[in-house]
């Protein structure tokens, strides 16, 4: 009976406070390994990004972000007093195939799609070397990524090569993270951001740390109260899995990546793996005998691997009908399969708990941070399309937030007001525009003073 299977689903996938609150001090003990001589398996890397933007950063910059999903180039003026940015930006698709193909290829695409923009926005012009802050969150492949060649080299002579061959006039100033530039730009309009997070097809963060705190740059012998940004790529948390409740499905997961053993806590809740951890959890439940669900019918589609995304999912949540009609449809057009309503029902509650388990484990990454720094309230910048798209993980995250910093305790005793939470989760300003122009600025800058 399916509701029965309901109830396991359930027990499987749900997190509850007494395994957060654990999660988190785990995490806690995780980043400060990181940060150690021996290091850990959560990276850490230091960013080079000292400290905050002024305010008084200006100029015209390029910024080129090759994210989750797309490939795109903005132009940003920096204004001589801080207010409102001038971009202009273009969007390019990022072809599916280019993700396995060669280096050469990779780079010569990206390059081909800057000498379009700069034709195409300074037609006729003579222009000077633009200076571009690329946001290239790769630090090793991850989110479905596997060209041979680039891991563990240097990326800037290759690109470099592709730009001279073509006479593009840039000149590459820094190499970002998105969350560091998600940090940076959403710092500059908010003094009380803390950490810039993604929540995307990858999921990441990074903070500022102070130089006292990180062992293992003590030999560089900078003043322990200097401050630089720390891109966690906390995605790798927990590869050694000591903590995290994972399923089968989860192990199924990482079997078939392209890195099996690396990303533990990213494919338990990044956008990639939604859609198919959801899928999973279907083939599994229909293949097993005693379990009634899509019989008789033909499964070839929903057997296909990373068939379904995670805006498949985002869209059931979201379905508006009580009878769940749009789910019904959208399985019927897109994967052949007619469901009944026990079905429909089983389905619908499976996606709350992917995206439930998602939001609240994503939590875990930032009350570690936040716990660790000590910071009682923070504002945290978060971007990328599992954050701005799907439905409810804001709500969820905060909730789970209340539950393992105790706010609903409150000092009073009096439940906190929405809104009001001592930790807050806001959309960014636009990191890998903005930020990437800020960070190039102040690279620019701090290599003029020669330092
Ligand atoms: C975008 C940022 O908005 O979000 C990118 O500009 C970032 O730099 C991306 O990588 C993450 O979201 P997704 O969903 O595209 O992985
Ligand atoms: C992956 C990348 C990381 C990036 C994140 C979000 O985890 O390793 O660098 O920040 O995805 O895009």
């Amino acid at each position: 009976d399916l509701l029965q299977e309901i109830k396991r689903l359930e027990d499987l996938f749900t997190v509850d406070t007494a395994k957060l609150k654990a999660i988190v001090e785990h995490f806690i003990s995780e980043l400060a390994k990181g940060l150690s001589v021996e290091g850990g398996s959560i990276p850490m890397n230091p960013t080079w990004c000292m400290g905050f933007p002024t305010g008084n950063e200006t100029g015209t910059f390029l910024a080129l972000d090759m994210g989750g999903t797309n490939l795109r180039v903005c132009e940003i003026n920096l204004p001589e007093e801080k207010g409102e940015f001038d971009i202009i930006q273009s969007k390019y698709r990022l072809p599916e195939d280019l993700k396995t193909g060669t280096a050469d290829e990779l780079w010569a695409y990206i390059a081909d799609c800057l000498q379009q923009f700069i034709e195409y926005h300074h037609e006729g012009e003579k222009l000077d070397k633009l200076p571009l802050g690329f946001t290239f969150s790769y630090p090793r492949w991850t989110k479905g990524f596997d060209i041979e060649g680039v891991e563990g080299k240097d990326v800037v002579p290759p690109f470099e090569a592709a730009l001279e061959e073509r006479g593009v006039p840039i000149k590459l100033t820094a190499l970002i993270n998105d969350t560091t530039g998600t940090l940076i730009a959403s710092s500059y309009t908010d003094s009380e951001m803390k950490i810039g997070c993604i929540f995307g097809t990858g999921c990441n963060a990074a903070y500022m740390e102070h130089f006292s705190e990180i062992p293992k740059l003590a030999h560089m012998k900078v003043d322990p109260n200097q401050e630089i940004a720390i891109n966690c790529e906390w995605g790798a948390f927990d590869n050694e899995h000591k903590i995290l409740p994972r399923t089968q499905y989860d192990v199924i997961i990482d079997k078939d990546s392209p890195r099996p053993g690396q990303q533990s806590f990213e494919k338990m809740i990044a956008g990639l793996y939604l859609g198919e951890l959801f899928r999973l959890v279907l083939v599994d439940l229909h293949e097993q005998p005693h379990v009634k669900i899509f019989e008789g019918q033909d499964v070839a589609a929903l057997k296909k691997p990373y068939s379904l995304d995670a805006s498949f999912l985002s869209d059931v949540e979201s379905d508006p009908f009580e009878n769940l009609q749009e789910t019904h449809d959208t399985f019927h057009t897109k994967l052949n399969i007619k469901c009944t309503k026990p079905e429909l029902e089983l389905i619908r509650r499976l996606a709350e708990l992917i995206g439930t388990r998602s939001a609240r484990l994503s939590a875990c990454g930032v009350a570690a941070i936040c716990k660790k720094k000590g910071y009682k309230t923070a504002h945290v910048g978060a971007d990328g399309s599992v954050f701005n798209k799907y439905p409810h993980f804001k709500a969820r995250g905060a909730q789970a937030l209340k539950e393992i910093l105790d706010w609903d305790k409150g000092r009073d005793g009096k439940p906190l007001g929405r809104g009001h939470d001592p930790v807050e989760i806001l959309p960014a300003e636009d990191g890998s525009g903005v930020g990437a122009a800020l960070i190039a600025a102040l690279t620019l800058k701090r290599v003029q003073e020669g330092n």
